[in-house]
């Protein structure tokens, strides 16, 4: 008999409602994202995310429902994220999730935004299966999780400060390209030298990461050029500052994985989508014997396809919510 489920996803500012068959088919991925309405602020706006969701919540549903060619009377339960994220804009799915699950009698299952990251891969790698090294690389999160079992993980290093996208958002932001700073970034580093300019890179005993020492020297020394007047080449820039990002996150994932003598690497996240990082993780793959996994582009960023995949995998477990349900804006993945 096969399952179907809708999946909700508003953690931070993307409206995403998918619907999935069984655990890994996804039968539509409806993304609405905000990001316009945010540029002009440079950077989400907890509160303007929060009433975008409510206002398209219901369209984005329809869409869904419809691209999947079903009615709200052929699901079987609804997946949605709690945590982490904006408490406002996680309300807002929950909220209409639960809602759901009420009228229509069906089990709520709430979904964890970083395990739906690193599911995104079983959605297309239909071989893929635990055990395996994650590396999670998000606005909001960079981890090194060790996904020991479906639903079984061990966060062994995370960053003690910055995230790595919300590195490359701030430093694309002091170069006035824009926001999200990580696709513009990826672009112009294509074109420069990655040996240009000398950057920080952070080394830390154990697994763990630091970003914030990196994007100080990178706005230092745009502050010094500009106080300098001399003419500051944003290619170099975005290539030097990538380089040293992905040096960082390749050496350590590489570390964990000779350490614990596991032999697969799966990508997640949005700054996932990042060319240079998969090209250096492919290649340290083939030099070391390990094989390297990331989810095509569209899957890498916030998605409700995401959620419904790792949604599926805790129905079968029976791990649902109700109506007490809450949202968690620091929800841990190992807690
Ligand atoms: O996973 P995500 O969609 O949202 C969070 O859960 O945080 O990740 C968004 C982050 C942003 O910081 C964005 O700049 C970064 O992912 N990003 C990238 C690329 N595409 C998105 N970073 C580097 N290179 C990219 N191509
Ligand atoms: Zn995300």
């Amino acid at each position: 008999m096969s399952l179907l489920s809708l999946a909700i996803e508003t953690s931070c500012d993307e409206t995403s409602v998918a619907v999935i068959k069984n655990k890994r088919e996804v039968i539509s991925n409806v993304i609405y994202s905000q990001i316009d309405i945010h540029k002009k602020f440079g950077g989400v706006v907890p509160e303007v995310a929060s009433r975008n969701h409510l206002e398209k919540i219901s369209q984005i549903v329809d869409e869904a429902l419809n691209e999947a060619e079903c009615s709200l009377d052929d699901l079987d339960y609804i997946s949605v994220t709690n945590g982490p994220g904006l408490v406002g804009a996680l309300l807002v799915g929950l909220s209409y999730a639960k809602a759901l699950s009420f009228s229509l009698d069906i089990p709520l299952v709430p979904v964890n935004h970083i395990e739906g990251h690193i599911y995104a891969n079983f959605i297309e790698h239909k071989e893929l299966e635990p055990p395996f090294i994650s590396l999670v690389v998000s606005g909001g999160h960079t981890h090194l999780v060790e996904v020991k079992d479906y639903s079984d993980f061990n966060v062994i290093g995370r960053t003690r400060d910055d995230a790595a996208g919300e590195s490359f958002d701030k430093v694309a932001r002091k170069l006035g390209l824009g926001y999200p700073g990580g696709p513009i970034i990826d672009e112009l580093a294509k074109e420069g030298d990655p040996n240009a300019i000398k950057f920080p890179r952070s080394k830390i005993d154990n697994y763990d990461f630091s970003f914030s020492g990196l994007k100080t020297a990178v706005l230092n020394y745009i502050n010094m050029m500009q106080q300098r007047n001399e003419k500051i080449n944003e290619k170099d820039v975005a290539a030097s500052f990538q380089a040293a990002v992905v040096e960082v996150l390749v050496e350590n994932a590489k570390r964990v994985c000779k350490n614990m003598k596991i032999d697969k690497i799966v990508l997640a996240g949005g700054v996932a989508a990042n060319n240079g990082l998969r090209e250096a993780l492919d290649s340290m793959g083939k030099e070391e014997g390990i094989s390297i996994f990331y989810p095509s582009k569209i899957l890498c960023t916030d998605n409700a396809a995401m959620i419904g995949c790792a949604g599926a995998y805790r129905y079968e477990r029976k791990m649902f919510g109700s109506e007490e349900t809450i949202a968690i804006p620091n929800l841990e993945i190992d807690s």
